[in-house]
């Protein structure tokens, strides 16, 4: 049996940003940006990482496959339902991987076992059938009664034993509509351990939905009742109100070890990182009083805080910016700071640049200090959250735009585009100048996309500041986001819709390459 956590206390983490965080409407995230989360879990010691439901999409299949050939350390594992066509597809996505999972479901409350139309018996021999089948393929093998927290106890008990004698090794309890609250959590992993037999030969796992805000609470407290995998997401992403949140969880086991002996392999220092990361990419901002990563989780106001902190930053610390990967934040850039000076700021803020990298980084940082006296560190996450966004492949490439704007109508905007390697240009009017520069996109690139969303936030204070630009769009079905930073909002807003639209080609492509013209 492939069991990871040896130590009668160590608790796994099985992230699943990438499968249930991906979830989210608008959080769909490209291939690339796939990869680019999966090392970093990898890197900051993620024990499994749940890739994605192959089966769902080829995309989804490819993203597995691929994070899956990639994966140093972590445990690569798929998603699928209680049917051997779902499983078979599971595992050739996940089979490149050094250390392969399946991870299959069916939901077993009543609501749910009305759905396939399954009685108890037909539903218990389709586990009994699929379970098996999963593990002839692969010697890891997860399996999760959806809803199991609305499962009558009695029949929850009888499937968990059918999974453990078809050979799942992990049995994972999903709260899937956040429903339970921390005691009951705790009882029903105490129940499943006592009642169940062979209970003491598996692990079970704990998988818990943010509904009443109490995912992060029933996760810790089905650790204490001998759960000993947590399933989580960076910054809580996932559906409806979310997954239980890595941070919080890692982070509450770690500052209150005294009453929580429990530890993971999870590099702290990264989380930050991630945290922005995963923010980037799903164009999901953190709120400011989130806690671990919030903007607000570390800072101090009041004049009494402030003044504890001073004489002693336990007063009102219970753990340190730099356990979560944040530096001190004193040293302001500026267009006189050098290479060496932005690597070593970079590297404080949890970015490793190779030279190329640093050097394409340098050039944007000098052009940014060109038009901002100081160049703060939320600056230059920005900057990098950017170069990451866009990138010099992509067919459509903003080349210049210029807008005038004010109190006479309408407002205009010209713009340039490259499309593909070629150059076109656009004369459009609008309802204030996003409008208008929108509007010369939309004559240079027709599409149907509908737009859902468009955020502005600043990046810093002050009227230089930069602003964040996110745009949510959708067309049949399909949601991406897109995402940019400068000084001028309008650019960022046409460089944020542009980066949409490409996306949007990429998954047009991929679901049928004939109509992927731009
Ligand atoms: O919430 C849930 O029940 C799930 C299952 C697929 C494990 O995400
Ligand atoms: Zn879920």
């Amino acid at each position: 049996m492939t069991q990871i956590a040896d130590d009668k206390n160590r608790v796994v983490i099985f992230d699943t940003t990438l499968r249930d965080g991906e979830q989210s409407p608008g959080a769909t995230m490209t291939l690339g940006e796939k990869l680019q989360i999966a090392t970093l879990l990898d890197e900051m010691g993620v024990d499994i990482i749940e890739a994605g439901f192959p089966i769902a999409s080829e995309g989804d299949f490819e993203a597995v496959s691929e994070i899956a050939k990639l994966a140093k350390d972590a445990v690569i594992c798929g998603l699928a339902r209680a049917n051997f066509k779902d499983i078979d597809r599971c595992w050739e996505a996940v089979k490149h991987a050094k250390k392969p999972r399946i991870h299959t479901f069916i939901g077993t409350s009543p609501l749910h076992r009305a759905i396939p139309n399954l009685d108890m018996d037909q539903m218990a021999e389709r586990i009994h059938e699929t379970v098996t089948h999963a593990r002839n393929l692969c010697d890891n093998v997860q399996w999760s009664p959806m809803d199991a927290t609305r499962t009558e106890h009695d029949y929850l008990c009888r499937v968990v034993e059918i999974a453990i004698k078809a050979g799942a090794t992990t049995i994972n309890i999903p709260d899937t509509v956040g429903y339970t609250a921390p005691r009951e959590s705790a009882d029903l992993i105490r129940m499943l351990v006592e009642r169940v037999p062979g209970a003491d030969k598996i692990t079970f796992a704990t998988h818990c939905h943010n509904d009443l805000g109490m995912a992060t609470a029933n996760a810790l407290a089905a650790v204490e009742a001998g759960a000993r995998q947590i399933e989580c997401t960076i910054n809580g992403l996932g559906e409806r109100a979310g997954n239980t949140a890595l941070e919080e969880v890692v982070m509450a086991m770690r500052v209150r070890n005294d009453i929580m002996p429990y530890n993971t392999r999870i590099d702290t220092t990264k989380i930050m990182q991630a945290s922005r990361l995963v923010s980037t990419v799903s164009g999901f901002p953190v709120q400011f009083n989130k806690a671990i990563v919030g903007k607000n989780a570390f800072a101090h106001e009041s004049g009494i805080h402030q003044d504890g902190m001073l004489k002693n930053v336990e007063t009102f610390e219970i753990m340190r910016p730099e356990d979560v990967g944040l530096t001190e934040t004193n040293l302001v850039m500026g267009k006189h700071s050098g290479r060496a000076a932005l690597r070593s700021k970079l590297e404080n803020l949890g970015y490793q640049l190779g030279d190329n990298q640093l050097n394409d980084v340098f050039v944007r940082f000098k052009e940014l200090a060109d038009r901002k006296k100081e160049v703060y560190d939320d600056d230059l996450i920005a900057l990098m959250q950017d170069t990451g966004t866009h990138s010099a492949h992509d067919r459509i490439q903003v080349k210049s735009l210029q807008v005038v704007s004010g109190t006479q109508s309408p407002q205009t905007a010209d713009l340039v585009l490259s499309i593909d390697g070629e150059d076109h240009s656009a004369h459009a009017t609008g309802d204030g100048p996003v409008d208008a520069a929108f509007n010369a996109v939309k004559a240079l690139v027709e599409h149907e996309a509908r737009l859902q969303l468009y955020q502005v936030h600043a990046v810093t204070e002050g009227t230089d500041a930069q602003a964040t630009v996110t745009v949510r769009m959708e067309e049949a079905g399909k949601i991406v986001t897109g995402q940019s930073s400068d000084t001028d909002t309008i650019v960022a807003s046409v460089r944020a819709y542009v980066n949409a639209l490409n996306k949007l080609m990429v998954r047009r492509l991929k679901t049928a390459p004939q109509a992927a013209a731009v």
